[in-house]
Parts: structure tokens; C-alpha cells; sequence
């Protein structure tokens, strides 16, 4: 199965941008670890600071991945396009959130993406990402057996 993780703005900042925030592990080490233990799956990830990059991204893996993990960063309350991407391709997307945006400033308690994807992970830091994946995990494989192929 194909997993793709996507992260917005700023994200290739992560261990070095608001520490007390979004914490000291760099997305690259967290990334290595969660691959290791995930060797069963394609997992890759990609990470843009351009909003069109990231939709371009999207419609490329979204008829192919059998799910997307994206972190829009602050796009995900600004971009209406992002928000379109999502709902323009076929792969199921979970949204994901390292801080708690719900304990922070008002204007990131609204998203434009939550509405077109399955679930929102928020507060749990990178472990929101672990499980985002491994639910995914679960769903193709429940799909899996259910169509006889497992
Ligand atoms: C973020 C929360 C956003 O409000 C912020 O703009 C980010 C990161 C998070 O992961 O907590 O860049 O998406």
C-alpha cells in the first residue's frame, strides 16, 4: 500500500521553529524512524513551502495512494484551492495538526480542510502522524479482507 505524508509551510522547520510548540525532533528523524517500523508499506513524504506546489503534489499521488496525511500548516486556514484539491481527488486524505490549534490563536481554529477529509489528528504532536498512518493501515486492510484479497 502507498501512504504519501505531505506537510505545508514552515514544516522543514521542524526541531528548529518554536520548539516549545512543535518540539525538537526534525521531521526527517521522525520520518526515518516511522519508515523503519513501516517497511510492510510505500511510504514517502514531501514538504513544500508553495501552495501550488502542494496541490500539484496532491493531484499527483491522490490516483494513486491508497491515503495522504497533510499537514497544511497555515494553509489549512487560508487556501480554499488546497481545500478544492483535497476534494478533487479520490484518495482518502486525514488531516494533521502538531500543536493543539484549538488552545492557540482564534484564526487557527477554523480550517478549510477539515471538511474534505476524513478525520483531523490535532495536539498529539508527531505521533499524530504515526497515527494517521496506522489507521490507514487498518482501513486497507480491513477493505482487503472484505473484497477476499487477504
Ligand atoms: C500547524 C498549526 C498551524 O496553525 C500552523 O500555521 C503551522 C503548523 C501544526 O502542525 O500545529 O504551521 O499546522
Amino acid at each position: 500500500m502507498k501512504i504519501l505524508i505531505i506537510n505545508g509551510p514552515n514544516l522543514n522547520l521542524l526541531g528548529k521553529r518554536e520548539p516549545e510548540i512543535y518540539g525538537t525532533h526534525t521531521f526527517e528523524d521522525f520520518f526515518r524512524e516511522l519508515s523503519a517500523n513501516m517497511h510492510h508499506m510505500q511510504l514517502d513524504y514531501f514538504q513544500s513551502n508553495h501552495e501550488g506546489a502542494l496541490i500539484d503534489r496532491l493531484h499527483q499521488a491522490g490516483f494513486e495512494a491508497d491515503g495522504i496525511v497533510l499537514n497544511g500548516g497555515a494553509y489549512s486556514h487560508t487556501s480554499i484551492a488546497l481545500a478544492d484539491a483535497v476534494a478533487a481527488i479520490p484518495a482518502p486524505v486525514v488531516e494533521v495538526h502538531i500543536s493543539n490549534v484549538y488552545e492557540r490563536e482564534s484564526f487557527r481554529q477554523h480550517s478549510y480542510l477539515s471538511a474534505v477529509c476524513e478525520g483531523c489528528i490535532t495536539g498529539l504532536g508527531l505521533e499524530g502522524y504515526r497515527l494517521a498512518v496506522e489507521w490507514f493501515a487498518r482501513r486497507y486492510h480491513k477493505a482487503r479482507k472484505v473484497e477476499g484479497k487477504e
